[in-house]
């Protein structure tokens, strides 16, 4: 395995959780994810030294490399990793590649300035006026993006809107030519909140921002990367799965159905077979679940989101439920949000996730690997410094250990490099 900057601390956080792997378990069967205390705190930021191996009982399944197996996979969520500086984009790449994790999801969006404490420029959102009245500053920079993951051979998976853009966390060209509720009062992005008082109800019924969205939809899908020289729609060296939206109706008032179905046919028509189509998740797991996702022909992918799962056994079941819906309708599921404002729970909470999805034979993605991870308990990011790191390390490990349920062709995935 490859050295990697990473915490002492942190490693030795993880080895406590090997050690005591079932009563570990045992543990997570039987208490409230509100009242974690198991392992003792893992300071998050610390010196950071080279640290050699991952322990040898973390090491793959000889029995799993066999090419033919259906080998499961982990990844993170870094929504912004395009207007990260290049050095920390290459730090998480090089993380993801060096403990054999295959993907990483990003989203068509705007950035604020300095987003999260990352020093990210302010990037416009496609559609940031108008709709229909684009700017591409933003897929510029996930054109160079693709290049830079494909040389990690690190594959993309990128949601082509954000359901928070529409008044929100900000407001982009529908929510102006729609006159939805700007929360973040037209300034741009929001850093107080995001709360059902916008209601973005009126996007998901309105023929003519359907109408537009359908446009956008292709109109990236058509993007020509430069440094490839080829669509985005036929891209599949680099991206795994583009989707519909981030969290699609999230917070709205009521459920338009067959939105997402609707936007799968458009995006089927124009995009290679190898890539996925996927749904990008709702709030939480029965809205990331809907029946009618499964029923769909042309979504690939149903993608489950939660941050409220009251217990483990609630998690666990919520995932297998999904699981065994995409097994019966030939869908297949990834477990792809989860997290914790919590720096202290956030490696516990983690492990609970990311073991009951191998177990599951299901991928997963914590929400989110962006430098600086979160220290200050206002927010879900984490770094390679903080104790969340060694856990996902851990979780891409153990899910190659575990069937998968699913196949999962164009992540190349039945070996660790
Ligand atoms: C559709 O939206 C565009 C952009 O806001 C607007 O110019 C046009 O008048 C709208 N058309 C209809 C039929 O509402
Ligand atoms: C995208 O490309 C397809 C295939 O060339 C074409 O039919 C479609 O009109 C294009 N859509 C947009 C919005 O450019
Ligand atoms: C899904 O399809 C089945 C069989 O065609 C049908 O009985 C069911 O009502 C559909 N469910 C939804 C939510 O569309
Ligand atoms: C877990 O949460 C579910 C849903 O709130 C509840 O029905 C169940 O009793 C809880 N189980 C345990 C073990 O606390």
């Amino acid at each position: 395995m490859a050295m990697l900057r990473i915490s002492l601390v942190a490693l030795s956080c993880a080895h406590a959780l090997q050690s005591d792997l079932s009563a570990t378990n045992n543990w997570y069967h039987h208490h409230h994810f509100s009242s974690y205390h198991f392992r003792p705190h893992c300071p998050t930021t610390t010196t950071t030294t080279p640290i050699p191996l991952v322990p040898e009982r973390m090491v793959l399944d000889p029995r799993n490399t066999d090419k033919t197996n259906q080998c499961n996979w982990g990844g993170v969520n870094s929504y912004l990793l395009y207007a990260l500086p290049e050095d920390h984009q290459d730090t998480i790449l090089s993380d993801l590649q060096s403990f054999g994790l295959k993907a990483v999801r990003v989203w068509v969006a705007g950035v604020d300035k300095n987003a999260k404490g990352t020093g990210s420029p302010f990037v416009p959102h496609f559609e940031p006026k108008h709709m229909g009245e684009y700017d591409y500053t933003v897929l510029n920079m996930i054109d160079k993006l693709m290049l830079k993951a494909q040389q990690y051979g690190i594959k993309l998976i990128i949601a082509l809107h954000d359901r928070y853009a529409l008044g929100c966390w900000s407001c982009d060209g529908y929510q102006k030519d729609l006159k939805l509720k700007c929360l973040p009062e037209e300034k741009g992005f929001s850093t107080t909140g995001c709360t059902s008082a916008n209601d973005g109800t009126k996007f998901y019924q309105d023929e003519n921002a359907t109408k537009f969205y359908d446009q956008r939809l292709e109109t990236i899908l058509n993007h020509t990367n430069p440094y490839f020289k080829k669509k985005w729609s036929e891209l599949k060296e680099v991206v795994a799965m583009f989707e519909i939206q981030n969290e699609a109706q999230g917070l709205d008032s009521s459920w338009v159905s067959g939105w997402h179905c609707a936007r799968a046919n458009v995006m089927r028509k124009l995009l290679h077979s190898e890539i996925l189509i996927g749904t990008g998740g709702g709030r939480a797991f029965a809205d990331s679940s809907r029946p009618e996702f499964f029923n769909c022909t042309n979504i690939d992918v149903v993608t489950l989101h939660d941050y409220n799962a009251p217990n483990w056994t609630d998690m666990y079941n919520s995932i297998e439920k999904a699981r065994d819906l995409g097994m019966k309708h030939g869908k297949k599921v990834v477990h792809e949000e989860f997290g914790t404002k919590d720096r202290y729970k956030r490696p516990d909470l983690f492990y609970a996730h990311i073991s009951a999805a191998a177990d599951l034979g299901v991928p997963f993605m914590p929400w989110e690997y962006v430098i600086p991870g979160n220290t200050d308990g206002h927010d879900l990011e984490f770094d390679d410094r903080q104790a969340a790191w060694p856990v996902v390390v851990y979780g891409a490990l153990l899910g190659k250990m575990k069937p998968a349920s699913f196949e999962w062709s164009n992540l190349e995935l039945c070996n660790v490099s």
